[in-house]
């Protein structure tokens, strides 16, 4: 059967039908979703029944699959293989976790509008997240849309933005969540980073905000004045009309690009029912502040 695609919101957010992505791929089936992928900026794949080989395999097609970082908590009870993060709320033992439980916590950050890794040198291109267990109601997954954000803009306001330089950090957004329990090792192996704030997508040529809540402050400027730009800007790229609520079901494979949207977990009652959803996470080439340096822009 040949693939459709059907929109799910007027910006972004397709779903594709007409795909197993429990078998092997041709490099031709997989472009035409590479090119679904570049314009839609998230991909709903439902009704797949794979495990964490099969998702593995699907995510190498859109690059390098990076390892899990684990800087909350020094994990001797991970459920998962290194290469696929354990989006869940249980322990090893298939028990709900604990309310102190550190992984809790940090999970909690994902609660935050964010786009994953934007604290690390060389960011998350994209994301695939699998749905395996999910709650009777609640833990919803939002998007919104950084491209159109961007061209929603006023075009004096745009070019103030243009050539900005944002600090990113894994302890900014834990931080704003009462979560700052961390080592200095752990703070040493993550330092800030600087990302730019406007990315142009190298498959579709269209310009997004980068922002997450990661973001700390803006290189140059007052501590205040930066803050208060990214709040703005937060607040108003996640306006309804950029943004897309997705309604899990089990067997649901969720692919966003990092470079031009965010997202946010919703809330679910996470002390008396198990969701657990498996992520992949595909590195992008370069830091985005050296790959606009390289391009002598
Ligand atoms: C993630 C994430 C949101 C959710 O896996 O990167 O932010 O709804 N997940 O679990
Ligand atoms: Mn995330």
């Amino acid at each position: 059967m040949a693939p459709t695609l059907t929109r799910r919101h007027p910006l972004f957010f397709a779903e594709v039908a007409g795909v197993d992505l429990s078998g092997p791929m041709t490099r031709a089936e997989f472009a035409w979703i590479q090119a679904a992928f570049d314009e839609h900026a998230v991909l709903l794949f439902r009704d797949q029944n794979i495990d964490d080989g099969d998702q593995v395999a699907f995510s190498a097609h859109f690059g390098p699959v990076q390892q899990t970082t684990n800087y909350a908590w020094r994990d001797e009870t991970r459920r998962l293989r290194p290469d696929v993060t354990d989006i869940s709320n249980i322990d090893h033992q298939g028990r709900i976790q604990g309310p102190d439980d550190q992984r809790r916590q940090n999970y909690r950050g994902n609660l935050l509008w964010h786009t994953d890794n934007s604290f690390k040198h060389v960011p998350a291109r994209c994301s695939l997240l699998s749905a395996r267990r999910l709650p009777a109601t609640g833990g919803d997954t939002e998007f919104a849309d950084m491209r159109a954000a961007w061209d929603a803009l006023p075009e004096a306001r745009r070019a103030e933005l243009s050539d900005l330089v944002v600090e990113h950090s894994i302890f900014h957004s834990r931080a704003l969540l009462g979560f700052t329990d961390f080592s200095e090792t752990a703070r040493a192996e993550l330092p800030p980073v600087r990302q730019v704030l406007v990315r142009e997508h190298p498959g579709s040529g269209r310009k997004a905000l980068y922002l997450a809540s990661h973001a700390a402050r803006i290189v140059g400027w007052p501590a205040s004045e930066g803050r208060a730009l990214l709040n703005e800007l937060t607040a108003f790229a996640t306006r309804e009309q950029f943004v897309h609520r997705h309604v899990w079901r089990e067997g649901d494979l969720v692919v966003w690009d990092n470079r031009c949207t965010m997202h946010r977990a919703r809330p679910f009652d996470d002390m008396n029912e198990a969701r657990v959803l498996h992520r992949t996470t595909v590195s992008d080439e370069i830091n985005t502040v050296e790959r606009r340096r390289a391009q002598g822009a």
